[in-house]
């Protein structure tokens, strides 16, 4: 199991992460909206519904949506989910679930949706309590072997986990590569005063591909590991965006 946590990827540390969205919050769906359509040339609620499309709503079940930001995919999950179901929507930033509140009370789903405040590396629940786990561009921010033993710790045997994440050829973590990267980044970071950029910065290093996430996955103890869609990059010089869906299995 790739549980060493000096072989990890550097990211940004949770101050960092925590201003950056909350920073974001209040803008936050409208700034997805152009950033996914200038990445990959699709909307934030085309995301948000490719994603459940992958997610069983139709079996009854508790899902925990990791990362969850504004709470838009619990929410749309909720609005799918058979009676008997809830969905958790667990994130860092206190201001984006604030949006999540204000969105679950839009959409009168209340009693089906709660929100969480917690860190994904260290989340508050009991062993295999889960059905689902979903993750939304999320990971790359985090320490990925750490949320990985969590979520399976969480997960219910035959559990699934769907996660979509932005992806980049293993060339960008080239030394060159990623310090060109880095550099360009924390330059727009410093002339536009953007904290977000900065964590994104810290997060190049962290991406990765379809292969390396079948790989780790694998050493967690996933079976049956997909890539569900894939979002090619607009631009050469842009990440792509992967879903990914696998099993819980016994090891
Ligand atoms: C790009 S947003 C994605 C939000 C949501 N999944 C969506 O699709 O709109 C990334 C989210 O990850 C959260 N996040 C980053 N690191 C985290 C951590 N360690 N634990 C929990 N949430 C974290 C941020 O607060 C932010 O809300």
């Amino acid at each position: 199991m790739d549980k060493n946590r000096n072989n990890e990827r550097t990211m940004a540390g949770s101050d960092v992460i925590v201003e950056a969205f909350t920073d974001l919050a209040p803008r936050y769906e409208d700034a997805m909206d152009r950033e996914l359509h200038e990445l990959w040339g699709l909307s934030y609620k085309d995301f948000i519904h490719r994603l459940i499309e992958e997610v069983p709503v139709e079996s009854s079940g508790v899902i925990l949506d990791v990362a969850t930001g504004t709470a838009q995919i619990p929410v749309t999950m909720a609005s799918r989910m058979v009676p008997g179901s809830a969905a958790i929507g667990l994130d860092i930033t206190p201001a984006m679930l604030k949006g999540g509140v204000a969105n679950i009370q839009a959409s009168g789903l209340n009693p089906r949706v709660k929100l969480v405040c917690a860190s994904a590396m260290d989340m508050p629940f009991a062993e295999s309590v889960f059905d689902v786990v979903t993750c939304g561009l999320g990971m790359h921010h985090m320490d990925v072997p750490r949320v990985l033993g969590e979520i399976r710790r969480m997960l219910k045997e035959g559990g699934q986990l769907i996660i979509a994440c932005v992806s980049a050829p293993s060339l960008w973590r080239s030394p060159l590569a990623s310090t060109l990267i880095r550099m360009a980044t924390l330059l727009y970071s410093r002339t536009h005063g953007s904290i977000r950029a900065q964590a994104e910065a810290a997060a190049v290093p962290n991406l990765r591909t379809a292969a390396e996430w079948r790989t780790m996955l694998s050493g967690f103890g996933f079976a049956a590991i997909e890539t569900v869609a894939t979002f090619p990059a607009r631009r050469l010089w842009y990440p792509n965006a992967l879903i990914l869906r696998a099993i819980k299995s016994t090891f």
